[in-house]
């Protein structure tokens, strides 16, 4: 997310695939198999979205700016549609999917995820376990983690201190405050459950560490679970444990909808908070900016403003008040006046638009072009410096440069089973409440009459005019009142 120059660090980060991070290899294992039965829903809990993104998206997408590969996500619960939502977002191959049909505990999922591991080894590799329902984890979190386990060889877990530590595993340490082991809630004694620390669940390791302590994992416990937590203590016996401590609201998993809404607040504010260093807001708390947004410098954000998808705004554009942009780009120095909606569209520099416009997917607009209230475009390319300032409908439509589009202009362009391009080129001026019966086209600065219906191929420089003849009555009005006098009374 965040600024131009964190950007551009990560992308040549990723040319270096797994070895970017100081020489040793990184793999990912993201644990997403469980029902999520408290969100109460019918779709699979890390489907549910944060910010336009599925909540699982967020740890793959993190371990794959790490340099993680490969990157293995354990699913269970809707297994294909989670599936699908990974292939879609991120492409083929790069994520590799391991199916656990019964949730038999975190370390279950772990052995089940080695395989896939199996040609990703060498005696340096480190592997990282994440959750796909802790979405707010920051990469310099993970950064330090997977850091101190490559530097010391040991297996490093990311701990935090929560206002309540109910249900999670408590972090057992000797007198000298090195990290022993974990305790599960449920085989926690009194003393272990008045422990505050608490495990995140998040660590990195030495890929054969994991693959020897993953095999040696048993169910002797209060829920006959395989507990990956087991490895720690195995850890501390052996090649140490270096415990890395979180604020609590950056490791917290989503288990409901409250949860997840209180996530969608905390990234919403760091995400405008990160914008803050070069853009102005009006109303930083009525504003959302997805992750996969860009803003350039000096650009203001009104009350309300909602930047979706892959929108990109750039320098110097105002953003007025309710205006509401998914995968539109907005050229330089543009003004976007209050309520406009537009979708994969693209608005060029020093463009006006709205207010109350509506923009629909293959909009395009060149510079400067003026598009006003209540105008609808959809698949319509409109020249430099061209005006549709008024209540229009143009729907495939290609209209030229410095074009007049008159008040009510209407591109008819669907004959209910077809849809029909109009062509309106350089220079013509489209005379208000006009109708356009595509397929049709003007020519180079002819003059489309007020009022017509345009059901032919206009000429160059031609006037096109279409009306039925007017007539006037004259005394109309005195006549008619007249005999609505008379009957006065008598309904
Ligand atoms: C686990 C830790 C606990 C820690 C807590 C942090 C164990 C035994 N305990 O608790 O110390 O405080 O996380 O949230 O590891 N999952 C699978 N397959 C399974 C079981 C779980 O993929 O068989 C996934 C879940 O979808 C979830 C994650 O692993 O994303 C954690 O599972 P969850 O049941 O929430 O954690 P606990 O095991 O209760
Ligand atoms: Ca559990």
């Amino acid at each position: 997310m965040p600024t131009a120059s964190r950007k551009r660090k990560k992308d040549t980060g990723r040319k270096n695939g797994a070895r970017k991070r100081g020489g040793a290899p990184l793999a990912a294992i993201v644990l997403a198999a469980g029902k999520g039965t408290r969100m109460r829903s019918s779709r699979a809990k890390v489907l549910h979205e944060l910010l336009g993104q599925p909540l699982v998206s967020y740890p793959v997408e993190l371990a794959r700016t790490m340099g993680a590969d490969p990157v293995v996500a354990v699913l269970g619960h809707q297994h294909e549609a989670v599936e699908a939502v990974l292939l879609a977002r991120f492409g083929a191959g790069a994520v590799k999917v391991v199916e656990q049909t019964e949730q038999r505990g975190t370390g279950h999922a772990v052995r089940l995820a080695m395989p896939a591991l199996a040609r990703f080894d060498g005696s340096d590799g480190m592997v990282m376990v994440l959750y796909g329902d802790v979405p707010l984890l920051r990469r310099e979190t993970l950064e330090e983690l997977v850091g101190t386990a490559q530097r010391y060889g040991c297996l490093a877990i990311v701990t935090a201190t929560p206002p309540d530590p109910t249900g999670y595993g408590r972090i057992l340490r000797d007198q000298r405050g090195h990290v022993i082991g974990v305790v599960e809630q449920k085989d926690a004694s009194p003393e272990e459950q008045a422990i505050t620390e608490i495990n995140a669940g998040i660590y990195c390791g030495p890929a054969g560490f994991f693959r020897e302590a993953v095999l040696g994992l048993g169910t002797r416990n209060a829920q006959g679970e395989y507990y990956l937590t087991d490895v720690i203590a195995r850890a501390a016996a052996s090649i140490g444990v270096s415990a890395i401590e979180a604020d609590f609201v950056d490791v917290a998993g989503i288990n409901d909808r409250h949860q997840l809404a209180e996530a969608e607040l905390t990234l919403r504010g760091r995400i405008n908070r990160a914008w803050q260093a070069h853009v102005t807001y009006r109303d930083p708390g009525s504003t959302v900016v997805e992750p996969g947004v860009d803003i350039g410098v000096d650009v203001e954000l009104g009350c309300n403003v909602a930047l979706r998808g892959r929108t990109r705004i750039g320098h110097g554009a105002r953003i007025g008040d309710g205006v509401i942009l998914t995968d539109t780009e907005v050229g330089a120095s543009a003004v976007i006046r209050p309520y406009t909606v537009a979708t994969e569209a693209v608005i060029g520099a020093g463009c006006a638009v709205g207010p109350f416009a509506h923009l629909r997917p293959g909009t395009r607009l060149a510079a400067d072009v003026h598009v006003g209230n209540f105008v609808e475009t959809k698949k319509t390319e409109i020249g430099r410096g061209s005006k549709a300032n008024h209540l229009s409908y143009l729907g495939d439509a290609i209209i030229g440069e410095k074009v007049n589009v008159g008040a009510g202009t209407i591109t008819c362009n669907y004959n209910g089973y077809e849809k029909f391009p109009t062509v309106i080129e350089d220079g013509a001026f489209i005379g208000s409440d006009t109708q356009l019966v595509a397929p049709v086209r003007v020519g180079r600065r002819a003059v489309v009459a007020a009022g017509t219906t345009v059901t032919r191929d206009v000429p160059a420089a031609a006037l096109s005019l279409s009306r039925t003849p007017q007539i006037d009555k004259p005394g109309y009005a005195q006549k008619v009142a007249k005999r609505y006098s008379n009957k006065k009374g008598s309904h």
